[in-house]
């Protein structure tokens, strides 16, 4: 964690945006807001990718570049990001950001990349990465206008399994698979317990070592030799 000031209050042209640490009676709103941000119709690729580990696994990992604005003690949006060293560099990588739709278009995005790039140069940080979908033009547009440029097409394929000539047979062979096992599973005995186990193993050991025991007739021990 850095030295940095744990808050910062912006006042902007129609409200005040404040920027603080994100703390942990965060992380179910901020999942939420994800949630109505990153939607299926209109990026598919973020809403696959959202869940409630994005949040838990970057507060975890990186707290402090886990950021949120609040507008009137309201949540306006968020902000989540990591640092990545590679040789002589050091990048920070915005992983997602989100803007509640009431509170979009007043600076809150603004205000939180710069919080977190602040915070990143005094990490270290030269070199700033962050992706999106292509079809996203509010965050493209937004971040163009940061002053992110170099833009490169990164292509996403996506294959249904189950509708695929070999996987799809690999799938079905494993559900009917894990449906044998169910069916067997419920026809077997109930699971003897422990104890029933160990005096079972030490009868049979008595009737290895003394097979007159067994009840059965000497002749078919003898047989079965
Ligand atoms: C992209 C996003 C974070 C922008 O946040 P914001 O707080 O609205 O952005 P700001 O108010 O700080 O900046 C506004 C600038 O961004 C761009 N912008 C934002 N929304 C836009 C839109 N709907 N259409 C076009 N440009 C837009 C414009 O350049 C705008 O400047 P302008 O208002 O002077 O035209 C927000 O729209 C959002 O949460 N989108 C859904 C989630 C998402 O796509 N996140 C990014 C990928 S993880």
């Amino acid at each position: 964690m850095t030295n940095f000031d744990k808050s910062d209050t912006t006042s902007h042209s129609h409200s005040s945006i404040y920027i603080r640490n994100m703390d942990i009676d965060d992380l179910a709103p901020i999942y939420h807001l994800g949630e109505t941000v990153f939607t299926s119709d209109l990026y598919p690729y973020l809403y696959r990718t959202w869940d409630e580990w994005e949040v838990i696994g970057l507060y975890n990992t990186d707290p402090e570049y886990c950021l949120v604005a609040e507008i009137a003690e309201n949540l306006a949006g968020f902000i989540l990001g990591t640092v990545i060293s590679k040789g002589a560099w050091i990048y920070g990588y915005i992983m997602w950001l989100g803007v509640s739709p009431n509170f979009q278009r007043q600076g809150v995005g603004d205000k939180l990349v710069d919080k977190l790039v602040e915070r990143m140069i005094v990490d270290g940080v030269r070199f700033m990465l962050v992706d999106t979908d292509p079809a996203n033009t509010p965050a493209v547009k937004f971040f163009t206008r940061k002053g992110f440029g170099n833009t490169r097409q990164h292509i996403f394929l996506s294959m249904n399994l189950n509708k695929h000539y070999y996987y799809g047979k690999l799938i079905s062979y494993e559900r009917e698979k894990a449906e044998r096992t169910a069916y067997k599973g419920s026809r077997r005995r109930p699971a003897a317990k422990p104890q029933e186990i160990a005096s079972e193993a030490a009868a049979k050991i008595i009737l290895t070592e003394n097979p007159s025991l067994s009840g059965e007739p000497e002749s078919f021990n003898d047989a079965d030799d």
